[in-house]
């Protein structure tokens, strides 16, 4: 793993964007993996100005998301598919139809992890990126999750419900099941991109570096993957 500290939310958002500035430079279809949550929403910014400054095209990039919330509708405000819309794809030159998010407004459930999981053999990421959850979950995988899962619904834990909750109005509308990307799909990506910030991310930033390999840590599998790059602020590398 390469680990990168930086001083800051900013500079760490800066130094994440020229990994992935630097895969669409050097291929025009590249495949990226994208991530929802608050900590790539300053990295997403720097892609905007960097398109806005024709200094990358995201004409021929396509995309493929982790994971979605199950039950809320494409137009919600907190589904990961307007997140995506709101804070990258409505700003940059990307045609829409090369994006893809797994959908968890439909009826059968089972038949659209199949759906996702071909997509994505079909599709393998240039470079995923993933930010961290304080208990060391990467997309929706929590801890106890097997290494080798593809897409699959989780029902959130309670941790994770209550650190979601602080988007919705009030915890009770706060989904408790998602669709996500499983390890083994994240694993199959060319490059790996991990994303933390802040104090609250420091012991997940430990054990996914220092940590045994273990299921109760899904971040820790990335240890086993021959070309991760971290950037974590100061914050999030305290423990290290
Ligand atoms: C989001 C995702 C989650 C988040 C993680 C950290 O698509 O898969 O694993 O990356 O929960 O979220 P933030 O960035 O909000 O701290």
């Amino acid at each position: 793993m390469k680990i990168i500290v930086t001083e800051n939310y900013e500079e760490m958002s800066k130094k994440a964007a020229e990994v992935i500035k630097d895969v669409v430079k050097n291929d025009k279809n590249a495949v990226l993996g994208l991530a929802t949550g608050t900590t790539p929403i300053g990295l997403y910014k720097e892609l905007i100005s960097a398109c806005e400054k024709k200094e990358i095209s995201f004409k021929k990039v396509k995309t493929v998301n982790l994971d979605e919330y199950v039950g809320l509708p494409k137009s919600h405000v907190q589904s990961y598919d307007y997140f995506m819309k709101d804070n990258l794809f409505n700003h940059i030159d990307i045609d829409i139809e090369n994006t893809n998010l797994p959908c968890g407004d439909v009826k059968d459930l089972d038949a659209e992890c199949a759906r996702y999981t071909a997509l994505l053999g079909k599709m393998q990421q240039s470079v995923q990126l993933l930010g961290l959850g304080s208990n060391g979950h990467i997309a929706f995988n929590e801890p106890g999750t097997s290494f080798d899962s593809t897409t699959h619904i989780v029902a959130l834990t309670e941790n994770t419900i209550k650190d979601n909750s602080r988007l919705f109005d009030d915890i009770s509308e706060v989904p408790t099941k998602a669709i996500t990307m499983g390890i083994k799909n994240i694993m199959n990506a060319k490059k790996i991109l991990v994303i933390a910030s802040g104090k609250n991310k420091a012991q997940a930033v430990y054990n996914m570096v220092k940590g045994p390999v273990a299921e109760s840590c899904p971040a820790s599998v990335l240890q086993n993957h021959k070309d991760v790059v971290v950037v974590v602020d100061k914050d999030a590398a305290s423990l290290l």
